[in-house]
């Protein structure tokens, strides 16, 4: 029988084990083995047996008796039913059943039992020698599965952890949920983390340490994405497979998360309130089909035209994180529609400069893609004809009186490297030239990081809409530098073909892909085989 592989996540509270097991183990499609679900799963049926909490409390030396023999009668697994995990005591889904108060007092009494705690080892070992698991605690690594095949000690400062459960505690309020006063001081929270660490690392039985060949990871830095990540390379160095690094700018920048939420707000209010309206947004909202399509199935629209604006009675129009131009923008304005504007902030600060310069005589040059939705709204903000150059031989044949005062701005996402090309031609006439580098920083920290990544990859993969002007500067920023790089939209479109000499695939991803889109690539380049 081929040998199952295991992954062991051992740390203390508060440290993101679960969170972090879950996705790892989503992603490979191990089994993600919830030992808290299975020790609630014992109580629940020690309960069943007629023993309660309180009595255990009575009198622990009876209840330990009785519990340890009860519990060898147990059978307790789990398993994925249609994509849920199910928690089976003796065959029964009781899923439903252990959540309560009960059974959580309960747990916490039988849990500390020695052969209950034995017992529930060797159901968890069973498990894990019928399938690939990810199974996290606090003696995973040392005591359950001591020989898996990857261990990991995942921890984070007292601090980091403190701030982390505060912020979980004040959104529970937030939504409604009643929290103790205690659970919303920070200093009270931190002690209770250290309290915690000191009873785990010194009990008696399976204290809290990290095994010797486990992997210390910290993540008090660390995104989710990252913590996971490492661990998903140390389960590829295992294989022998390449490592996966994903650039940390991968996806929607602040900009279009902000215009993307805003139209999710507006959908959400309308579907709440009948005398609402139409919402249309001025042109599809970001590159991507798929949520253009789901906004479209939440009553949100896409017009492109002033006669659709002219069209629209009342309701909402959305302008877009590209931008408009002013006549548009007065236009929609004055509609009597509601005027969303989601313009992201850098591209307002470019009309602003466009405007004031403009109006002070000067000549504007945008370098930028012609015919770009940005680009076209820039223009619209001069108050006499703009030039766009995109090329070396456009910013070459420009001509101008000498001496002609000249305002130069950047397109938000125009490639770094080219525009400093551009300008440096443009500086060589002799031209009164103010220069704008508008390139937006969140374009700035994308293209140098795919830049890092595609230097060191085998294969890079850049994903985004193939309209996406954003992405395609990615693509040929990362061809530079890896010429494994191929461009895919999403998932689907990806055609790995690996010869085993690969150590590295970089992923980066365009300011308007979605997470989801992000996680599905990853989730196949991991499962792609030589
Ligand atoms: Fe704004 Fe830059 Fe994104 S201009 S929309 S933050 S790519």
């Amino acid at each position: 029988m081929e040998e199952k592989f295991s992954i062991a996540i051992d740390g203390p509270a508060g440290a993101g084990k679960s969170t972090i097991a879950k996705k790892v183990a989503r992603t490979l499609e191990f089994v993600y083995v919830d030992t808290g679900a299975m020790y609630r799963a014992m109580a629940l049926y020690m309960l069943r047996q007629g023993y309660t909490a309180a009595e255990a409390r009575r009198d622990p030396q009876a209840y330990e008796a009785k519990a340890s023999a009860a519990c060898q009668d147990a059978k307790i697994s789990i398993e994925y039913r249609d994509g849920e995990q199910v928690v089976l005591l003796n065959g029964e889904n009781v899923n439903s059943l252990i959540r309560t108060e009960e059974v959580s007092e309960m747990a916490s009494v039988t849990s500390a039992i020695p052969a209950v705690r034995t017992k529930l080892v060797e159901l968890q070992q069973e498990l894990a020698m019928a399938q690939d698991v990810v199974m996290d605690g606090r003696d995973i690594g040392t005591v359950v599965l001591p020989k898996a095949q990857v261990k990991v000690y995942l921890t984070a400062s007292v601090e980091v952890r403190a701030k982390r459960r505060y912020i979980e505690n004040v959104q529970k309020q937030k939504a409604g949920k009643d929290v103790p006063a205690a659970d919303l001081d920070p200093d009270k929270i931190s002690r209770e983390i250290a309290d915690r660490d000191y009873r785990d690392m010194h009990r008696e039985i399976s204290p809290l340490k990290q095994a010797e060949d486990a992997a210390l990871v910290d993540s008090s830095d660390m995104t989710i994405d990252e913590v996971a990540e490492t661990i998903l390379n140390l389960y590829a160095s295992k294989k022998g497979r390449p490592q996966v690094i994903t650039a940390k700018t991968a996806g929607f920048c602040f900009g279009v998360q902000k215009a993307v939420d805003a139209v999710y707000g507006e959908a959400l209010r309308a579907a709440r309130d009948s005398s609402a309206g139409p919402i249309n947004t001025f042109g599809p909202i970001i590159h991507n089909e798929e949520v253009v399509r789901d906004l479209q199935d939440k009553g949100v629209g896409v017009i492109e035209t002033e006669e659709e604006i002219d069209a629209q009675q009342g309701g909402t129009i959305v302008i877009r994180s590209h931008g408009v131009p002013k006549r548009l923008y007065d236009k929609i304005s004055g509609s009597g529609a509601k005027c969303v504007d989601t313009t992201c902030t850098f591209v307002k600060r470019i009309h602003e400069i466009v405007q004031k310069e403009s109006l002070a005589g000067k000549k504007i040059i945008i370098i930028g893609n012609h015919g770009h939705a940005e680009v076209e709204g820039t223009k619209g903000w001069s108050l006499t004809p703009a030039a766009v150059i995109e090329t070396a031989e456009e910013a070459r044949s420009l001509s101008l009186d000498p001496g002609t005062p000249v305002c130069v701005v950047a397109q938000t996402t125009f490639n770094g490297e080219k525009f400093e090309e551009l300008v440096a031609i443009l500086q060589k006439k002799s031209y009164n030239v103010s220069m704008n580098n508008t390139i937006c920083n969140a374009t700035r920290e994308r293209q140098s990081e795919a830049r890092e990544i595609a230097r060191r990859a085998d294969i890079m993969i850049v994903i985004g809409g193939k309209s996406s002007s954003n992405t395609a500067k990615l693509y040929e920023i990362c061809k530079k530098e890896c010429n494994r790089t191929c461009f895919i939209q999403t998932a689907a479109d990806l055609d790995l073909k690996l010869d085993g000499s690969e150590r590295l695939i970089g992923i980066t991803a365009g300011a308007s892909t979605p997470n989801k889109i992000i996680e599905e690539v990853q989730k196949d380049v991991r499962r792609t085989d030589f």
